[in-house]
């Protein structure tokens, strides 16, 4: 998979990538994650990347030649199987969604900044928008870089089995059962005797009984 990332601020997407299971991703040659600097695609002598907005108010809107020449040179190289536009009046992202994505090969990601960006940007370009939830970021940056976390950690040879992403919270609708490690009692807390008894088909369907019970409980909204 490759993922071509549109930013006006490129250094707020490196570090996510250069740590951890993203790094190893991609030093694996797993995914390939390139960030463009819009400012590269400015335009005119001032180096513009966005202007007022027509009918006056407050807050800048990205222009739409920078972008258009930005996705058109990345278009001359390889096709894309979806180009996405982060905004919070997007889809909400959930594991279909990153599930779905997935599967893609080459996806570009266009971040927004202030106001937003043209509206004719997304009527021409932008094949999907997403948001990461009902609040508003100064940017789509970190939104970005969520989405981008939960395609990888998905694509095949990312996680070994430990990590599996199979046994994730919403993988099979259900939220995730809770987890202990060492030390078995902690200032009088125990860990649940069942996970310490080695009897594995028992310990499998307290798990899927603790699963059940936590979403009933904190998301009954999955189970309908
Ligand atoms: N840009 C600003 N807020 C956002 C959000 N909630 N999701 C995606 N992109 C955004």
């Amino acid at each position: 998979m490759r993922i071509d990332i549109i930013t006006v601020l490129p250094e707020l997407l490196k570090s996510p990538f250069d740590a951890s299971i993203l790094k190893r991703a991609i030093q694996k040659g797993l995914v390939e994650v390139h960030l463009h600097n819009l400012r590269d695609f400015a335009i005119g002598n001032y180096n513009q990347v966005d202007d007022y907005q027509f009918g006056g108010g407050a807050g800048m809107v990205l222009m739409i030649e920078p972008i258009d020449k930005c996705i058109t040179s990345l278009r001359q190289e390889r096709d894309y199987d979806e180009i996405i536009y982060m905004t919070p009046d997007g889809d909400t992202l959930n594991q279909k969604i990153a599930n779905n994505l997935s599967l893609k090969g080459n996806l570009i990601i266009l971040c927004g900044h202030y106001k937003g960006v043209d509206q004719r940007v997304r009527d021409r370009f932008i094949t999907k928008e997403i948001s990461i939830g009902d609040f508003v970021l100064s940017g789509g940056e970190l939104a970005a870089a969520v989405l981008a976390d939960s395609i990888i950690r998905l694509l095949p040879g990312v996680l070994n089995d430990e990590t599996s992403a199979l046994t994730d919270t919403f993988q099979d609708g259900l939220l995730a059962p809770p987890v202990y490690t060492r030390p078995a009692a902690y200032e009088g807390m125990q860990v649940p005797e069942v996970l310490l008894s080695g009897n594995f088909p028992k310990i499998e369907a307290w798990r899927e009984e603790q699963a059940l019970n936590r979403t009933k409980e904190r998301r009954p909204d999955l189970l309908e």
